[in-house]
């Protein structure tokens, strides 16, 4: 329809931090109602080095909402729901593993949920049963782009590694730490699901890019983590973040929206239509 038509279009998503909204030359707010409730604010859709894209504050104006706040349905829905096929998604975490210090990226390629009571699936009524597949939780294609992108940043990258996903807000205590670490997982945070697996449940391409603002309770001898210490660490990186994730967008390839070339991220829902122009 007319309004359809004319609504800003975008097949790149990017969720992250407030400080990204002087990515755009150009860009508008695009207000968007979901099936799910609000978004965390609304999309801002332009132009990043040519390409178009979509961003979204995953935690709203003024980081008005917690991680187990955040309405990742809705929020992603919305991306999906302006054309978004691609998604890069940075975030903070606290690493579980000494050699990897504050200020590195990682490029995680496994995820493990602890969260819990968080709206977790857009298959949640009536409808379709759909199990999607999540063995490989991540894009290939994004991960490598990211990889390359932030190795040409001159960040410190570990190229792999599993996240771990803890509900917060709290931080963990120094037990379930190293619990968390005698399991093998590199990196901590609080972000990184629902979002990975719901962007999947809408065939969406999903990169998670962590960027690791501290060690996590007694790792590397640690004290224990400090909002205040993942902020300023963050602070301190997020001009190179965003040059990362400049580079990494204008590197993500460009594709029709059902391309397969490389994934099957977009192939995830064979046989079912989602209720998009
Ligand atoms: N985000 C940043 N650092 C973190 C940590 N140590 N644990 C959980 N989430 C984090």
């Amino acid at each position: 329809n007319d309004m359809t038509s004319e609504q800003p279009r975008a097949d790149l998503g990017l969720i992250g931090g407030s400080g990204f909204y002087e990515f755009f030359d150009q860009a508008e707010r695009v207000s968007v109602t979901t099936p799910f409730g609000d978004p965390s604010d609304d999309l801002v859709i332009g132009d990043v080095d040519g390409r178009r894209v979509a961003f979204i504050a995953r935690h709203g104006q003024g980081h008005r909402f917690p991680p187990h706040r955040v309405n990742y349905r809705a929020n992603l829905w919305a991306l999906r729901s302006v054309g978004v096929r691609q998604v890069l998604a940075p975030c903070a975490v606290g690493s579980l593993r000494p050699e990897l210090g504050p200020g590195t990226v990682v490029v995680p390629d496994q995820v493990v949920d602890r969260t819990w009571g968080r709206d977790h699936t857009v298959y949640d009524a009536e409808g379709p049963v759909v199990h999607v597949g999540f063995a490989d939780p991540y894009c290939p294609h994004g991960r490598e782009v990211a990889i390359r992108a932030a190795r040409g940043a001159g960040l410190e990258v570990a190229d792999s590694g599993t996240l771990v996903v803890i509900n917060g807000p709290r931080f963990s205590s120094k037990a379930e730490s190293a619990w968390h670490q005698q399991a093998g997982w590199t990196v901590v945070g609080m972000t990184g699901m629902p979002e990975a697996s719901i962007a999947r449940e809408l065939a969406m391409c999903f990169t998670t890019i962590a960027l690791v603002t501290d060690h996590d309770a007694g790792v590397d001898g640690g004290e224990a983590v400090t909002h205040e210490e993942v902020l300023a660490v963050f602070g301190r990186n997020v001009d190179k973040l965003k040059a990362v994730l400049r580079s990494a967008l204008a590197a993500l390839p460009e594709s029709e929206p059902d391309d397969t070339a490389g994934c099957s991220c977009r192939r995830a829902l064979d046989g079912i239509t989602l209720p998009f122009a």
